[in-house]
């Protein structure tokens, strides 16, 4: 049995003081969150040694991005190694966002890398993929998204892709509004699931968590994580709400 988790990506948002605020009213509704879930929030990377110092059990703490680089220290001005993170108190790590891939030209490649380095330092990466609309609209969103699996996980072993999550984020979906259908997300979730069961075995592909994420709010949530292979959820813009995003946890429960 596969334990849900519900992750909260605020992205490029919140100045302190709100940031301050909204952790501190999750943190206050901690205690009413199913304990069937677990809970995960990436603020800005200047927050996180704050909120890891402060949240509750239930909330842990997620970094939005993690260096690339094998060196755990050095010369490298503005990264962050993963090593420096779990330091901190931060025990999750998104890799290969498509707003990374889009914005920063990241390839599965250098996302391969970023997972190799949460591997090394235990954090747990969660790996993001998806398609573009286009490619959805040709028909290539499987062959695509089998393709950024096949080349961001090449080179692993089961043993160390242990606490691996998979994000499935249509990019199409994301801050659209435009949410996968609950059918679109299973059957891309099941196809997610029998390429890494094909990967890295049956055990493996049983235990992955696998989140939908893409305009995921109150509204829709408990439909899309009633799918059988849909662990949970990746959600942007109602995790920047208290009420919203303790919605989306409660999903179902
Ligand atoms: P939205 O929930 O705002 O569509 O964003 C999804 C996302 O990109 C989470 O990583």
């Amino acid at each position: 049995m596969r334990k849900r988790l519900v992750a909260g990506n605020w992205k490029m948002n919140k100045t302190y003081r709100e940031a301050m605020a909204l952790f501190d009213k999750l943190n206050d509704a901690a205690s009413s969150m199913p304990a069937e879930v677990d809970v995960m929030i990436a603020p800005p990377a200047l927050y996180l040694t704050r909120f890891a110092k402060n949240s509750t059990k239930k909330i842990e703490v997620g970094a939005q991005d993690v260096s690339h680089r094998e060196e755990e220290e050095g010369a490298f001005t503005g990264d962050v190694s993963a090593k420096i993170l779990k330091s901190a108190g931060v025990r999750y790590a998104i890799v290969g966002h498509s707003e990374r891939r889009q914005y920063h030209g990241e390839s599965d490649e250098i996302i391969g890398k970023k997972i190799r380095a949460c591997v090394r330092a235990e954090l747990i990466p969660v790996y993001c993929c998806g398609e573009v609309l286009e490619e959805r609209e040709s028909g290539a969103h499987f062959d695509v998204v089998r393709k950024q699996l096949d080349t961001a996980l090449s080179g692993f072993t089961a043993e160390e892709l242990a606490t691996l999550v998979v994000a499935y984020e249509p990019v199409w979906a994301i801050g659209t509004g435009k949410t996968a259908s609950p059918e679109q997300a299973q059957e891309m979730h099941a196809e997610i699931r029998s390429f890494l069961k094909a990967r890295f075995g049956d055990e493996f592909a049983e235990k992955v968590r696998i989140l939908y994420g893409g305009s995921c709010k109150p509204s829709n949530a408990e439909e899309i994580f009633s799918q059988p292979d849909v662990d949970g959820g990746l959600i942007g813009g109602a995790s920047l709400n208290a009420d919203d995003f303790s919605a989306v946890i409660k999903a179902g429960f």
